[in-house]
């Protein structure tokens, strides 16, 4: 099943790059997103939703690791009773200033990529079994080009599959015209995640993982004891996440509530049985302290929405987006549910702009539980389908990583048992200030190329 040290999936897919190679300190192909940011196509269509691309003639809405690992490994996994993964958004280095070389950027991204790959090595089989990538993977519009030095190369040794959904800057597109963008939306995103066959990339150079086959730029990931659900949550950076209308205030004809309505109730039976946990992953935060990102109420309203229709609701939520770590508790119907944002994956790494609110301060149905993180660094998750464990650890260029964040909760009783790097919790969230309805911590903050 493996070509040298590398795996190889059921469908003959490639993951690490069977050759060692170092890391590049220059990229292939200059960026140059300054055009691009000031092409009129963009300047008269940046307020505007992108038109969602359709889901794959004939495939299903949801997709199953089994046809992404060595059968082996699946069975491994399936018999230790729990499964791990990572997960993390706005990894492309792209950040070119008169403070930062392209060198840097590089590095910065280098450093979590090096850090999953010493993760996946050390561990073997029991450790990551995927990357769930949150976003936001190409800068700063997510072009062909672009994808070999900001995803293929810095993650050529990464031995394991990764998904992604698509994040503003993967789905952002220009033109010389006001009328039309040079390409469609996402038109690298769709060759490079969701192609028909799992063939090597055409924007890959000569590394050789290839290409993903997911059905869609949204979709369901079932993984043995967990399953994913992957919202695109459109182009917007200022204007927070969309994956509807919003009673016709968008023009999106394809919007997703349907569809996250309808992957919940097929899987409410499994999560009621405690055979699996669910989760739901968008790029842009429904709940944030930083910026430009601040909290998305409508995507937040949307999301509710279909959880209160299926009857059952995830036990938790990923985002990327706002370039730094984040990790809320909303109450919902009595149970604790982690809100974790995890943006800061290569990209960059950015403070709040404002003063962000001290950890414990409660608003409304949920709990800013920790100060923000603002290091790079990536989330490692782990279930067993009856508690889930969320790990934040740190990937500094140079130096050595730390786990600064922890959760775990008791999916069965919907509690958190583990808050803070290995600090017990009570299991409560007891609000520090007055809960004030239907606001939110404050949203000001900085800037987003
Ligand atoms: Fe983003």
């Amino acid at each position: 099943m493996s070509t040298g040290t590398s795996l190889s999936g059921p469908g003959n897919q490639v993951y690490a790059d069977p050759k060692v190679t170092p890391g590049e300190n220059a990229f292939q192909v200059d960026n140059t997103s300054d055009a691009y940011y000031n092409s009129p196509y963009y300047l008269r269509h940046k307020n505007q939703v992108q038109p969602i691309p359709p889901r794959r003639t004939g495939a299903l809405p949801y997709i199953n690791l089994a046809d992404y690992l060595p059968g082996e490994m699946v069975t491994a996994i399936t018999k230790a009773g729990k499964i791990s993964f990572h997960a993390v958004g706005d990894t492309g280095a792209a950040k070119v200033s008169k403070t930062q070389t392209a060198g840097t950027a590089i590095a910065k991204e280098a450093a979590v990529a090096n850090a999953m790959v010493a993760d996946v090595r050390s561990s073997g089989v029991g450790g990551p079994a995927f990357f769930f990538h949150l976003g936001d993977v190409v800068y700063n519009f997510g072009e062909a080009q672009y994808y070999y030095d900001q995803f293929y190369e810095p993650f050529r040794e990464y031995d394991r599959p990764i998904f992604a959904i698509p994040g503003n800057h993967d789905g952002m597109v220009f033109g010389p015209s006001s009328t039309a963008p040079q390409v469609p939306t996402l038109a690298a995103f769709l060759s490079n995640f969701c192609a028909a066959a799992p063939e090597p990339s055409p924007d890959a150079m000569s590394i050789a993982r290839t290409v993903m086959t997911q059905p869609a730029v949204y979709f369901t990931l079932d993984a043995p004891f967990v399953s994913i659900i992957g919202l695109y949550s459109n182009v917007l950076d200022t204007g927070g996440g969309i994956i509807s209308s919003q009673q016709g205030h968008f023009p999106l004809v394809d919007d997703q509530l349907t569809f996250l309505t309808e992957e919940l109730q097929r899987l409410k039976a499994k999560r009621q049985a405690g055979e699996r946990a669910i989760i739901i992953a968008v790029h842009h935060p429904p709940l944030s302290v930083d910026a430009k990102t601040g909290g998305s109420g409508g995507l937040m309203k949307d999301i509710d929405s279909c959880c209160k229709k299926a009857g059952v609701w995830p036990d938790a939520l990923l985002s990327g987006h706002a370039h730094l770590y984040q990790r809320f508790t909303r109450t919902l119907n009595g149970r604790q549910v982690p809100y974790v944002v995890a943006g800061s994956g290569g990209y960059a790494a950015t403070p709040p702009q404002q003063a962000a609110p001290p950890a414990g301060t409660v608003i409304g149905d949920h709990k800013l539980e920790v100060d923000p993180i603002i290091e790079f660094g990536y989330l490692t998750l782990t279930t067993d389908a009856k508690s889930l464990t969320m790990s934040f650890k740190t990937a500094p260029r140079g130096g050595t990583g730390t786990e600064l964040d922890s959760v775990t909760v008791n999916l069965v009783q919907g509690r958190i048992v583990v808050s803070g790097a290995g600090i017990q919790s009570s299991g409560g969230t007891k609000p520090t200030t007055p809960p004030k309805k239907g606001s939110h911590p404050p949203t000001k903050t900085t800037r987003k190329r």
